[in-house]
């Protein structure tokens, strides 16, 4: 889904960034790496609530391994 209708940037594209640079914390930080900047900022927000998915995604991935070591156990 195109979350920067401005920059034509995906929440694919976003998640991918955030997920190979952990140490990213703002939209402005997201769309550098992705070689634009904000504009209007209407997506904004939705750039930043990918950025807080991230803990989650994080617990639930080490909830995933613990479970996996639970069963080979
Ligand atoms: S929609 Fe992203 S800067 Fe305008």
């Amino acid at each position: 889904m195109i979350v920067c209708s401005c920059n034509v940037i995906s929440d694919h594209d976003i998640r991918d960034v955030v997920s190979t640079d952990g140490e990213l914390c703002s939209a402005a930080q997201v769309y550098g790496c992705l070689g634009c900047t904000v504009r209007c900022g209407l997506c904004s927000h939705s750039v930043k609530r990918i950025l807080e998915e991230r803990p989650a995604r994080r617990a639930r991935h080490l909830e995933d391994l613990g479970a996996t070591a639970a069963r080979s156990a």
